[in-house]
């Protein structure tokens, strides 16, 4: 299936690259990355390559939650700067011809929002509503079985009215009541805060959980959980997530994106493909994308990774644009996950595939988790769940921008812990090796920023001679690529295809055999990717 090239959207011909503010660039050395940190940052963004910078919550926060617990929608949180600051940033990134996106909360705030203090703070409150409040069950505890996902029941007794609330994370992160017309109303009079300050849209956080059960049913437990797995994971979220009465709300959400020049709404939900397809919108358009996030979760082989692509792709109605993730905020970063040369290769698939790819800072470099001893820990997952691996600072540490003290990070202790290596891993010694992982990922971006078939192009899968290697063509009008990936350690041979196919190495993942002529067999050294210009002749 192939969108024409030339009819695409920004979001859909580049890239956006995730900042998570607090890790990225702390401008007035307290230890915390803030907005003149980041301002200053932009334009490595732009060298690298990346369209748009999606921003973490930058609003003001307790912190509970690293600011996915909002005080206040609309201002910023003082460890970060400014309002002033953040329009310095919004000119920076104009200049740079960089789009910026924020982080929309929705489905909770702080419990020290305004809303929810006056909400909790009488049954008779205008805001009492804007809030999931229930008495207790019948003999006494909470109203039902659902369980918070950082541990715990998703109830709180709040003896002040004597009754229960609800909170799908921590207890500190009280959910909005969005069967609530006011709610929907200061929610998108939110959402057009930032776009009147010329953001070009949102990354909506846990989009899936906006609605809830209306009549509260109990979660059926989940045959599929297995100890070790995050304990919520015991029960299924039939109640209490992915409810159909939450997609009018996206398309309400999207009429108003709509009526700003090309904005995008971007959703996060970990569903399963063929649930999220509900999510571009039925009937009426709703989020331009949800995150694909299958290859956080993927196995790393060649067949499995090459069997969920096509399904993927297979399973997309026309029209609907796909979009890949390697990591984020949430998850152990990939060079963690499958090792550093193999997160050469997942560059090169995350950069060639068709769809959106979303980079998360320091994945360029090849940053890995970093261990946070028990004294060291900030996450409040790991802190309420500890010992199952969690925990969220490891894939949050500092950016390593240079050999300096603290990574060039700040001039004082961060927050997290720098990683050890970054005398050995950081931007500034990277920028100067042509053959470094950040090197491959800005020369992935510029390659694919310049060729419509890999932006805009078809993708089709080529049967592959080994399970170690997947292989797919990129193809447009005018031009064919291949692609062939080595996921295993041995070299392999592969043959090309079609007869008379030939062409010639755009880049390896080891960047150095550029323009090297294709001839079959073509041989891939252990843990290689080849993109590959061809054509019959
Ligand atoms: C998903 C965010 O990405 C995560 O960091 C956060 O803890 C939860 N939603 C709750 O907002
Ligand atoms: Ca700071």
């Amino acid at each position: 299936m192939m969108t024409r090239p030339d009819a695409l959207q920004w979001w859909q011909r580049g890239s956006i690259y995730h900042v998570y503010p607090r890790s990225f660039q702390d401008a007035n050395g307290d230890g915390i990355g803030d907005l003149p940190g980041i301002t200053g940052r932009l334009e490595y963004c732009r060298w690298l390559g990346c369209d748009a910078v999606w921003l973490s919550p930058i609003y003001p926060s307790p912190m509970a939650d690293f600011g996915y617990d909002v005080a206040d929608h609309t201002g910023v949180d003082p460890r970060f700067g400014t309002l002033d600051d953040f329009d310095r940033l919004m000119a920076e990134a104009r200049r740079l011809g960089l789009r910026i996106l924020m982080d929309y909360v929705p489905n909770h705030t702080s419990e020290q929002h305004p809303w929810f203090v006056a909400s909790r703070s009488s049954r008779h409150d205008p805001h009492r509503h804007w809030y999931v409040w229930r008495d207790p069950a019948p003999g006494g505890g909470p109203p039902n079985n659902w369980l918070s996902v950082f541990g715990g029941s998703s109830w709180t007794f709040d003896p002040t009215t004597g009754q229960y609330y609800l909170h799908s994370y921590l207890k500190e992160q009280p959910d909005l009541n969005w069967r609530n017309p006011e709610v929907e109303r200061a929610m998108l009079d939110v959402m057009r805060f930032w776009l009147e300050r010329g953001v070009h849209g949102f990354r909506i956080d846990s989009v899936s959980r906006l609605v809830k059960d209306a009549e509260f049913r109990d979660n059926p437990p989940n045959p599929d959980y297995r100890p070790g797995q995050a304990p919520y994971h015991q029960q299924r979220a039939t109640y209490s997530a992915d409810r159909p009465d939450l997609l009018p709300i996206l398309a309400r959400m999207r009429q108003l994106a709509d009526r700003y020049a090309d904005t995008v709404l971007l959703g996060e939900a970990y569903l399963p493909a063929a649930r999220l397809r509900a999510y571009y919108g039925e009937g009426r358009p709703g989020l331009h994308f949800p995150f694909n996030f299958q290859l956080i979760r993927s196995p790393w082989d060649a067949a499995a990774v090459g069997s969920l692509v096509e399904q993927y792709e297979a399973e997309l109605p026309a029209g609907l644009w796909p979009n890949w993730v390697l990591g984020n905020h949430d998850n152990h970063r990939v060079a963690t996950r499958i090792g550093r040369r193999q997160a050469r290769v997942a560059a090169m698939l995350l950069l060639t595939l068709r769809g959106t790819p979303v980079l998360y800072y320091g994945d360029e470099i090849g940053m890995v988790d970093v261990a946070v001893p028990a004294d060291r820990v900030r996450d409040p997952w790991e802190k309420n769940v500890p010992g199952l691996g969690l925990g969220r600072d490891p894939e949050r540490s500092p950016m390593q921008w240079d050999a300096g003290p603290h990574a060039g990070f700040s001039t004082a202790a961060p927050w997290l812990p720098v990683a050890g290596d970054h005398r050995q891993v950081n931007v500034a010694l990277q920028r100067e090796d042509p053959r470094s992982m950040l090197s491959l990922v800005r020369a992935l971006l510029a390659i694919r920023a310049a060729h419509p078939a890999l932006f805009g192009g078809r993708y089709v899968p080529v049967p592959s001679p080994h399970p170690d290697v997947m292989l797919y063509r990129r193809e447009a009008e005018n031009e064919r690529f291949l692609v062939a990936l080595n996921f295993g350690g041995a070299p392999r041979e592969i043959g090309l295809g079609s007869p008379g196919e030939r062409g010639s190495v755009v880049v390896s993942t080891l960047l150095d055999r550029a323009g090297e002529p294709v001839e079959t067999p073509l041989c891939l050294r252990p843990d290689e990717g080849l993109l590959l210009a061809v054509g019959s002749g």
